[in-house]
Protein backbone atom coordinates (compact mmCIF):
# COMPACT_ATOMS: atom_id res chain seq x y z
CA UNK A 1 0.00 0.00 0.00
CA UNK A 2 2.46 2.52 1.03
CA UNK A 3 4.72 1.33 -2.10
CA UNK A 4 1.68 1.94 -4.15
CA UNK A 5 1.27 5.52 -2.50
CA UNK A 6 4.93 6.20 -3.37
CA UNK A 7 4.70 5.55 -7.24
CA UNK A 8 1.22 7.82 -7.39
CA UNK A 9 3.47 10.45 -6.19
CA UNK A 10 5.83 9.91 -8.76
CA UNK A 11 3.78 9.88 -11.33
CA UNK A 12 2.09 13.67 -10.20
CA UNK A 13 5.44 15.05 -9.19
CA UNK A 14 7.47 14.06 -12.89
CA UNK A 15 3.71 14.99 -14.13
CA UNK A 16 4.24 18.69 -12.78
CA UNK A 17 8.37 19.07 -13.73
CA UNK A 18 7.29 18.23 -17.33
CA UNK A 19 4.28 20.71 -17.12
CA UNK A 20 6.50 23.19 -16.02
CA UNK A 21 9.69 22.31 -18.62
CA UNK A 22 7.34 22.69 -21.29
CA UNK A 23 6.29 25.62 -20.29
CA UNK A 24 9.30 27.21 -19.65
CA UNK A 25 10.49 26.14 -23.07
CA UNK A 26 7.90 27.55 -24.97
CA UNK A 27 8.02 30.94 -23.61
CA UNK A 28 11.58 31.28 -24.34
CA UNK A 29 11.08 29.85 -27.93
CA UNK A 30 7.82 32.33 -28.40
CA UNK A 31 10.01 35.48 -27.34
CA UNK A 32 11.93 37.38 -29.97
CA UNK A 33 14.72 35.22 -31.62
CA UNK A 34 17.35 37.78 -29.92
CA UNK A 35 15.63 37.47 -26.70
CA UNK A 36 15.24 33.49 -27.06
CA UNK A 37 18.87 32.76 -27.37
CA UNK A 38 19.74 35.09 -24.44
CA UNK A 39 17.12 33.24 -22.28
CA UNK A 40 19.35 30.12 -23.68
CA UNK A 41 22.24 31.62 -22.10
CA UNK A 42 22.72 29.22 -18.79
CA UNK A 43 22.67 32.39 -16.00
CA UNK A 44 19.76 33.76 -18.03
CA UNK A 45 15.93 32.53 -18.33
CA UNK A 46 12.69 32.82 -15.57
CA UNK A 47 14.85 31.94 -12.42
CA UNK A 48 11.94 31.98 -10.17
CA UNK A 49 10.19 29.06 -12.74
CA UNK A 50 13.71 27.19 -12.88
CA UNK A 51 13.75 27.30 -9.24
CA UNK A 52 10.47 25.92 -8.92
CA UNK A 53 10.97 23.25 -11.41
CA UNK A 54 14.61 22.75 -9.44
CA UNK A 55 12.81 22.15 -6.32
CA UNK A 56 10.08 20.09 -7.28
CA UNK A 57 12.88 17.75 -9.40
CA UNK A 58 14.72 17.80 -5.39
CA UNK A 59 11.92 16.63 -4.05
CA UNK A 60 11.33 14.06 -6.84
CA UNK A 61 15.13 12.73 -5.83
CA UNK A 62 14.05 12.86 -2.41
CA UNK A 63 10.96 10.80 -3.12
CA UNK A 64 12.91 8.18 -5.05
CA UNK A 65 15.75 7.68 -1.74
CA UNK A 66 12.93 7.48 0.25
CA UNK A 67 11.22 4.35 -1.68
CA UNK A 68 14.56 2.70 -1.45
CA UNK A 69 15.18 3.34 2.23
CA UNK A 70 11.66 1.50 2.22
CA UNK A 71 12.63 -1.16 0.46
CA UNK A 72 16.36 -1.40 2.43
CA UNK A 73 14.88 -1.37 5.69
CA UNK A 74 11.87 -4.23 5.01
CA UNK A 75 11.55 -5.76 8.33
CA UNK A 76 10.81 -9.23 6.74
CA UNK A 77 14.43 -8.70 4.52
CA UNK A 78 17.06 -10.99 6.48
CA UNK A 79 20.04 -8.94 7.11
CA UNK A 80 23.62 -10.21 5.56
CA UNK A 81 26.50 -10.14 7.55
CA UNK A 82 29.39 -10.18 5.17
CA UNK A 83 32.96 -11.20 6.88
CA UNK A 84 35.87 -10.17 4.58
CA UNK A 85 39.32 -10.75 5.80
CA UNK A 86 42.04 -8.67 4.07
CA UNK A 87 45.65 -8.22 4.95
CA UNK A 88 48.01 -5.91 3.24
CA UNK A 89 49.61 -6.67 0.26
CA UNK A 90 49.77 -4.22 -3.23
CA UNK A 91 46.77 -6.42 -4.42
CA UNK A 92 44.71 -5.16 -1.19
CA UNK A 93 43.15 -2.04 -2.35
CA UNK A 94 42.38 -3.03 -5.68
CA UNK A 95 40.83 -6.48 -4.33
CA UNK A 96 38.39 -4.55 -1.92
CA UNK A 97 37.80 -1.89 -4.62
CA UNK A 98 36.55 -4.91 -6.74
CA UNK A 99 34.39 -6.74 -3.77
CA UNK A 100 33.34 -3.23 -2.11
CA UNK A 101 31.17 -2.16 -5.61
CA UNK A 102 29.93 -5.91 -5.73
CA UNK A 103 28.38 -5.01 -2.20
CA UNK A 104 27.14 -2.06 -3.09
CA UNK A 105 24.22 -3.26 -5.24
CA UNK A 106 22.92 -5.69 -2.65
CA UNK A 107 20.37 -4.49 -0.27
CA UNK A 108 20.25 -4.92 3.41
CA UNK A 109 23.92 -5.60 4.04
CA UNK A 110 26.26 -5.35 6.49
CA UNK A 111 30.11 -5.61 5.48
CA UNK A 112 32.59 -6.54 8.34
CA UNK A 113 36.39 -6.22 6.76
CA UNK A 114 38.26 -7.35 9.55
CA UNK A 115 42.15 -6.59 8.95
CA UNK A 116 44.71 -8.84 9.43
CA UNK A 117 47.27 -5.92 10.96
CA UNK A 118 47.84 -4.06 14.22
CA UNK A 119 46.66 -0.98 12.97
CA UNK A 120 43.93 -0.11 10.56
CA UNK A 121 44.81 0.52 7.22
CA UNK A 122 44.15 4.38 6.51
CA UNK A 123 43.44 3.52 2.55
CA UNK A 124 41.21 0.96 3.95
CA UNK A 125 39.19 2.58 6.42
CA UNK A 126 38.75 5.75 3.44
CA UNK A 127 37.58 3.00 0.48
CA UNK A 128 35.05 1.90 3.41
CA UNK A 129 34.10 5.17 3.91
CA UNK A 130 33.80 5.97 0.32
CA UNK A 131 31.60 3.13 -0.67
CA UNK A 132 28.97 4.41 1.79
CA UNK A 133 28.08 0.83 2.61
CA UNK A 134 27.03 -0.05 6.28
CA UNK A 135 30.48 -1.53 7.43
CA UNK A 136 32.75 -2.13 10.37
CA UNK A 137 36.41 -1.95 10.54
CA UNK A 138 37.92 -4.18 12.93
CA UNK A 139 41.37 -5.90 13.57
CA UNK A 140 42.33 -9.17 14.32
CA UNK A 141 46.09 -9.92 13.64
CA UNK A 142 47.02 -13.60 12.86
CA UNK A 143 48.67 -15.02 16.09
CA UNK A 144 52.83 -15.03 16.54
CA UNK A 145 52.47 -18.82 17.10
CA UNK A 146 50.87 -19.17 13.44
CA UNK A 147 53.21 -16.34 11.73
CA UNK A 148 56.09 -17.57 12.43
CA UNK A 149 55.55 -20.98 12.58
CA UNK A 150 57.08 -22.76 8.94
CA UNK A 151 54.75 -24.33 5.67
CA UNK A 152 50.99 -23.22 5.39
CA UNK A 153 49.20 -21.01 7.36
CA UNK A 154 46.27 -20.62 8.53
CA UNK A 155 45.01 -17.26 6.84
CA UNK A 156 41.80 -15.36 7.62
CA UNK A 157 41.05 -17.34 10.57
CA UNK A 158 41.71 -15.03 13.48
CA UNK A 159 40.13 -12.16 11.20
CA UNK A 160 36.24 -14.55 10.59
CA UNK A 161 36.68 -15.24 14.23
CA UNK A 162 36.66 -11.92 15.14
CA UNK A 163 33.95 -11.43 12.51
CA UNK A 164 31.99 -14.01 14.16
CA UNK A 165 32.28 -12.87 17.79
CA UNK A 166 30.90 -9.14 16.54
CA UNK A 167 27.85 -10.72 15.31
CA UNK A 168 27.25 -13.11 18.56
CA UNK A 169 27.56 -9.72 20.21
CA UNK A 170 25.65 -7.52 17.75
CA UNK A 171 23.60 -9.46 15.85
CA UNK A 172 19.93 -11.47 16.59
CA UNK A 173 18.98 -12.70 12.95
CA UNK A 174 19.80 -12.64 9.15
CA UNK A 175 22.56 -14.42 7.64
CA UNK A 176 26.27 -14.43 8.03
CA UNK A 177 28.78 -15.17 4.86
CA UNK A 178 32.25 -15.42 4.74
CA UNK A 179 33.82 -13.79 1.67
CA UNK A 180 37.57 -13.69 0.97
CA UNK A 181 38.71 -10.32 -0.50
CA UNK A 182 40.05 -12.06 -3.81
CA UNK A 183 37.06 -14.06 -4.89
CA UNK A 184 34.19 -13.13 -8.13
CA UNK A 185 30.74 -13.09 -6.57
CA UNK A 186 27.97 -12.69 -8.95
CA UNK A 187 25.01 -10.12 -6.95
CA UNK A 188 22.62 -13.19 -7.49
CA UNK A 189 24.14 -15.01 -5.16
CA UNK A 190 23.48 -12.82 -2.24
CA UNK A 191 19.78 -13.10 -2.52
CA UNK A 192 20.39 -16.99 -2.89
CA UNK A 193 21.77 -17.10 0.72
CA UNK A 194 19.69 -14.44 1.98
CA UNK A 195 16.79 -16.66 2.96
CA UNK A 196 19.19 -19.20 4.81
CA UNK A 197 17.20 -20.83 7.84
CA UNK A 198 20.29 -23.64 8.93
CA UNK A 199 23.16 -23.35 6.55
CA UNK A 200 23.34 -23.06 1.96
CA UNK A 201 25.55 -24.31 -0.18
CA UNK A 202 26.01 -24.16 -4.04
CA UNK A 203 28.65 -24.38 -6.00
CA UNK A 204 31.97 -22.47 -6.52
CA UNK A 205 34.06 -22.03 -9.98
CA UNK A 206 37.30 -22.04 -10.08
CA UNK A 207 38.08 -24.54 -7.16
CA UNK A 208 40.64 -27.52 -6.97
CA UNK A 209 41.83 -29.71 -9.69
CA UNK A 210 38.11 -30.43 -10.35
CA UNK A 211 37.60 -26.27 -11.61
CA UNK A 212 34.65 -26.95 -9.27
CA UNK A 213 33.67 -27.38 -5.43
CA UNK A 214 29.68 -28.16 -5.20
CA UNK A 215 27.29 -30.53 -3.58
CA UNK A 216 25.86 -32.75 -5.26
CA UNK A 217 22.52 -33.30 -6.34
CA UNK A 218 20.03 -36.06 -7.70
CA UNK A 219 16.07 -35.42 -7.74
CA UNK A 220 16.73 -32.40 -5.80
CA UNK A 221 18.16 -33.69 -2.79
CA UNK A 222 21.63 -33.50 -1.62
CA UNK A 223 23.77 -37.00 -2.48
CA UNK A 224 27.52 -36.05 -1.79
CA UNK A 225 30.50 -33.67 -2.11
CA UNK A 226 32.27 -33.17 -5.25
CA UNK A 227 35.78 -31.22 -4.69
CA UNK A 228 39.08 -32.02 -6.15
CA UNK A 229 40.72 -32.37 -2.41
CA UNK A 230 38.17 -34.19 0.07
CA UNK A 231 41.51 -34.99 2.22
CA UNK A 232 38.58 -37.00 4.74
CA UNK A 233 36.60 -34.24 5.41
CA UNK A 234 33.35 -34.40 6.17
CA UNK A 235 32.42 -31.18 4.84
CA UNK A 236 34.55 -30.58 1.68
CA UNK A 237 33.85 -27.32 0.64
CA UNK A 238 35.27 -23.98 -0.27
CA UNK A 239 35.27 -20.79 2.25
CA UNK A 240 32.48 -18.98 -1.04
CA UNK A 241 30.71 -22.25 -1.14
CA UNK A 242 27.81 -21.54 2.13
CA UNK A 243 26.06 -19.30 4.63
CA UNK A 244 25.02 -19.98 7.63
CA UNK A 245 21.66 -18.43 9.72
CA UNK A 246 22.93 -16.20 12.45
CA UNK A 247 20.28 -17.32 14.38
CA UNK A 248 21.62 -21.40 13.80
CA UNK A 249 24.47 -19.86 14.52
CA UNK A 250 24.14 -18.11 18.08
CA UNK A 251 22.16 -21.47 19.19
CA UNK A 252 25.38 -22.76 19.00
CA UNK A 253 27.73 -20.50 21.30
CA UNK A 254 31.20 -23.15 21.00
CA UNK A 255 30.98 -22.39 16.97
CA UNK A 256 34.21 -21.58 15.46
CA UNK A 257 36.55 -21.60 12.48
CA UNK A 258 39.82 -23.73 13.84
CA UNK A 259 43.64 -22.82 13.02
CA UNK A 260 43.97 -25.78 10.63
CA UNK A 261 45.07 -24.98 7.13
CA UNK A 262 42.88 -26.67 4.42
CA UNK A 263 40.65 -27.65 7.29
CA UNK A 264 38.76 -24.35 8.17
CA UNK A 265 35.75 -24.51 6.68
CA UNK A 266 35.42 -28.28 7.66
CA UNK A 267 36.51 -27.59 10.95
CA UNK A 268 34.29 -24.73 11.26
CA UNK A 269 30.78 -26.44 9.83
CA UNK A 270 31.73 -29.48 11.79
CA UNK A 271 31.47 -27.09 15.09
CA UNK A 272 27.76 -26.14 14.33
CA UNK A 273 26.52 -29.87 15.33
CA UNK A 274 24.08 -30.60 15.48
CA UNK A 275 24.29 -30.23 11.73
CA UNK A 276 24.50 -32.81 9.14
CA UNK A 277 25.16 -32.62 5.14
CA UNK A 278 21.32 -34.10 4.57
CA UNK A 279 20.39 -31.42 6.29
CA UNK A 280 21.71 -28.18 3.86
CA UNK A 281 19.45 -26.06 2.05
CA UNK A 282 20.75 -26.03 -1.59
CA UNK A 283 21.00 -22.99 -3.61
CA UNK A 284 21.42 -21.54 -6.87
CA UNK A 285 18.88 -23.47 -8.51
CA UNK A 286 19.74 -26.63 -6.91
CA UNK A 287 23.38 -26.06 -7.45
CA UNK A 288 22.91 -26.03 -11.05
CA UNK A 289 24.37 -22.40 -11.11
CA UNK A 290 27.87 -21.23 -10.89
CA UNK A 291 27.81 -17.39 -8.84
CA UNK A 292 31.02 -17.30 -7.46
CA UNK A 293 34.39 -18.21 -8.19
CA UNK A 294 37.37 -18.35 -6.29
CA UNK A 295 39.45 -16.23 -8.37
CA UNK A 296 43.15 -15.36 -7.35
CA UNK A 297 45.43 -12.69 -8.41
CA UNK A 298 48.89 -11.91 -9.12
CA UNK A 299 50.91 -11.48 -7.06
CA UNK A 300 53.08 -8.18 -7.07
CA UNK A 301 56.26 -7.11 -5.56
CA UNK A 302 55.92 -4.63 -3.45
CA UNK A 303 56.81 -1.71 -6.01
CA UNK A 304 60.48 0.24 -5.77
CA UNK A 305 61.49 3.15 -3.70
CA UNK A 306 61.13 6.50 -5.68
CA UNK A 307 64.25 8.47 -6.43
CA UNK A 308 63.35 11.73 -4.16
CA UNK A 309 66.25 13.16 -5.63
CA UNK A 310 64.63 13.37 -9.18
CA UNK A 311 60.88 13.47 -7.74
CA UNK A 312 60.61 15.11 -4.66
CA UNK A 313 58.11 17.97 -6.35
CA UNK A 314 56.18 15.73 -8.64
CA UNK A 315 53.07 14.03 -8.05
CA UNK A 316 54.38 11.21 -7.74
CA UNK A 317 54.98 11.01 -3.95
CA UNK A 318 51.46 11.57 -3.35
CA UNK A 319 51.05 8.58 -5.48
CA UNK A 320 52.85 6.10 -4.09
CA UNK A 321 51.63 6.45 -0.48
CA UNK A 322 48.19 5.25 -2.34
CA UNK A 323 50.59 1.97 -3.22
CA UNK A 324 52.63 -0.78 -1.52
C1 LIG B 1 41.68 -20.67 0.56
C2 LIG B 1 40.35 -20.52 1.28
O1 LIG B 1 39.37 -19.93 0.42
C3 LIG B 1 40.55 -19.64 2.48
O2 LIG B 1 39.31 -19.36 3.07
C4 LIG B 1 41.48 -20.34 3.40
O3 LIG B 1 41.69 -19.55 4.54
C5 LIG B 1 42.80 -20.58 2.67
O4 LIG B 1 42.58 -21.25 1.43
C6 LIG B 1 43.69 -21.46 3.49
O5 LIG B 1 43.33 -22.62 3.66
O6 LIG B 1 44.74 -21.02 3.93
P1 LIG B 1 43.22 -18.90 -0.70
O7 LIG B 1 42.64 -18.24 -1.89
O8 LIG B 1 44.17 -20.01 -0.93
O9 LIG B 1 42.02 -19.37 0.19
O10 LIG B 1 43.85 -17.88 0.34
P2 LIG B 1 43.95 -16.31 0.32
O11 LIG B 1 42.99 -15.71 -0.63
O12 LIG B 1 45.36 -15.94 0.25
O13 LIG B 1 43.44 -15.95 1.81
C7 LIG B 1 42.11 -16.11 2.24
C8 LIG B 1 41.60 -14.82 2.90
O14 LIG B 1 42.39 -14.54 4.05
C9 LIG B 1 41.68 -13.60 2.00
O15 LIG B 1 40.54 -12.81 2.17
C10 LIG B 1 42.93 -12.88 2.48
O16 LIG B 1 42.88 -11.48 2.31
C11 LIG B 1 42.99 -13.27 3.95
N1 LIG B 1 44.38 -13.39 4.47
C12 LIG B 1 45.32 -14.11 3.79
C13 LIG B 1 44.72 -12.76 5.65
O17 LIG B 1 43.88 -12.09 6.27
N2 LIG B 1 46.00 -12.88 6.12
C14 LIG B 1 46.96 -13.59 5.45
O18 LIG B 1 48.13 -13.64 5.93
C15 LIG B 1 46.60 -14.22 4.26
MN1 LIG C 1 41.91 -16.43 -2.23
Amino acid sequence: MKQYKVMWLFVVLAACVLVLQFHASSTWVAGPPQQAAQDAAPDSGQPALRELAARLARELAGACRDAQTTTAASPAEPRLYVITPTYRRPEQIPELTRLAQTLMHVRNLHWLVVEDAANKTRLVTQLLRKTRLSFDHLLAPMPDVYKTRRGPKPRGVSNRNCGLEWIRANATSGVVYFADDDNTYDIELFEEMRWTTRVSMWPVGLCTKFGLSTPIVIDSKFAGFYDGWVAGRKFPVDMAGFAVSVQFLLQRPNAKMPYKPGFEEDGFLKSLAPFEPSQIELKANNCSKVLVWHTQTKKNDPSAALNMTKYANTNLVHLKKLIV
